[in-house]
């Protein structure tokens, strides 16, 4: 277990390129069950959730191999249909496997994620889903059994909520179960619409993807391809955050800066200065932040729940009150206890947030209770006067490639030491 160390009041200068998506790369390769050959999946980032789904793809017989940020999976060889409690428990978005396995194997036995740091996370409307669709499903203690005698079959599925995973598995599904099938309400996010392309360059019949409604024609089979996955918005504004709280400038590459737009209107009023073209953005901040007013998470093409920690920290050194709105998860406010122990003057009133802004923040030992959370501890200690310890970051390890290394060369002071032994690896 390792901590990261921060020490505080550096401007974030220069330019870092962004990692691939992770909540594209792994329904990506969760995907890649329902496809018997080979595939090649580029800028896939070096994340301890994409070493857990491919544990899961190495169990169900797949062959799996890395080189740099490419993955190939060769998936000819599934010969099983059941995942262990343990490895379903690694992350939460291994539900996303039920689609795949029903449309390979016909069969799926998987244990219900669990609840999280983050809320309850039911599974209910992926159930519900892969049951309209022909599915027996049989629930008790935690397992799902699933069976759909051999064949899944198409229909319409109104989602009561637009929910990622849930879009995810039925498209999968979809795309083998001979017919139509029809999802309204469906999700729009951006990684929706790049498994829909990774899909449909496997031969799947997909339209519609990034809209509320999605129309699968499924076909006979799928065969394997090269997809490149796309740039990790949540990771962009987590170091467009970054740029903001320290006064910075910095130009963030390989981004994909019109998956942002909610995110950058909050900047603009903020006071920053956003310029972007097709794959880079840039943020120069002011010297003095002032408060975006009133920040509401919603589904995409809304403010996405995932920065909505890192945002707290911008709101909490900003002038003036900001009042945010967690609309998608009931219990995604751990990290305000941390950043009111660093000196922010926030108080919490069921799933709103009401911040003061206040002059500056303090380093201090801090924890990380999720990824989001333990990104925006990072955050804070960028912001922060003196030295923040963020313990134990196997959280922030889950979603963030190489933060330390990014962070660094944008001029930060920012280091890792063993929990156990204390032994930094400091320069400064
Ligand atoms: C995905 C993202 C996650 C993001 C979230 C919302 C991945 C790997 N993860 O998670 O980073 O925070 O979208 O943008 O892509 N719900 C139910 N029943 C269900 C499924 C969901 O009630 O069967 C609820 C959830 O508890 C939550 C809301 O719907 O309150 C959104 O969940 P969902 O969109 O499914 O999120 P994930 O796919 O788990």
């Amino acid at each position: 277990m390792s901590n990261l160390i921060i020490r505080g009041g550096n401007r974030l200068n220069g330019e870092v390129r962004v990692q691939g998506a992770k909540n594209s790369a792994l329904p990506i390769l969760a995907a890649c069950v329902a496809i018997g050959g080979i595939n090649v999946i580029d800028n896939c980032p070096r994340l301890t959730d994409v070493s857990a789904t491919v544990k899961i793809l190495s169990y169900l017989g797949c062959k799996v191999s890395r080189d740099g940020n490419t993955v190939t999976v060769d998936s000819s060889c599934v010969n099983r249909y059941d995942i262990p409690r343990e490895l379903m428990h690694e992350m939460r978005s291994s539900i996303v496997f039920l689609g795949p396995l029903l449309s390979r194997m016909g069969r799926a036995e998987l244990y219900t994620p669990g609840g999280c740091e983050i809320g309850l996370r039911p599974v209910d409307l992926h159930i519900s889903a892969m049951r309209q669709m022909g599915s027996d499903i049989a629930e008790e203690y935690g397992r799902i059994a699933c069976t759909s005698e051999g064949k899944l079959r198409p229909a319409n599925i109104s989602l009561s909520f637009p929910s990622v995973g849930t879009t995810e598995n039925i498209m999968i599904a979809a795309s083998t179960a001979e017919g139509t099938t029809v999802i309204t309400n469906a999700a729009r996010e951006p990684e929706i619409s790049d498994l829909a392309d990774f899909l449909n360059k496997c031969g799947a019949d997909i339209k519609g993807a990034g809209e509320s409604t999605v129309v699968i024609n499924g076909v006979k089979k799928l065969h394997g391809t090269y997809h490149k996955i796309i740039p990790d918005r949540i990771v962009t504004a987590t170091y467009m955050i970054g740029a903001a709280v320290t006064g910075g400038n910095v130009t963030l590459t390989d981004a994909g800066p019109s998956h942002l737009t909610a995110v950058s209107d909050i900047f603009e009023k903020a006071g920053c200065k956003i310029r972007s073209d097709m794959n880079s953005i840039n943020i120069s901040a002011p010297e003095k932040l002032r408060s975006a007013g009133t920040v509401r998470t919603m589904p995409y093409p809304g403010f996405p729940t995932d920065i909505q920690a890192p945002v707290s920290v911008m709101a909490a050194v900003s002038l003036g009150t900001t009042f945010i709105i967690e609309s998608i998860f009931e219990n995604r406010f751990k990290h305000i206890g941390e950043l009111n122990r660093m000196g922010a003057n926030i108080k919490v009133d069921g799933r709103m947030a009401v911040i003061e802004g206040v002059e500056g923040l303090r380093g201090t030992k801090v924890f990380s209770h999720d990824l989001r959370g333990g990104t925006a501890m990072v955050l804070a200690g960028l912001a922060a006067q003196g030295e923040t310890v963020v313990a134990d970051t196997e959280y922030i390890d889950r979603g963030c490639q190489d933060i330390e290394k990014d962070l660094k060369t944008l001029g930060a002071d920012i280091c890792k030491e063993n929990s156990m032994h204390h032994e930094r690896q400091c320069d400064f």
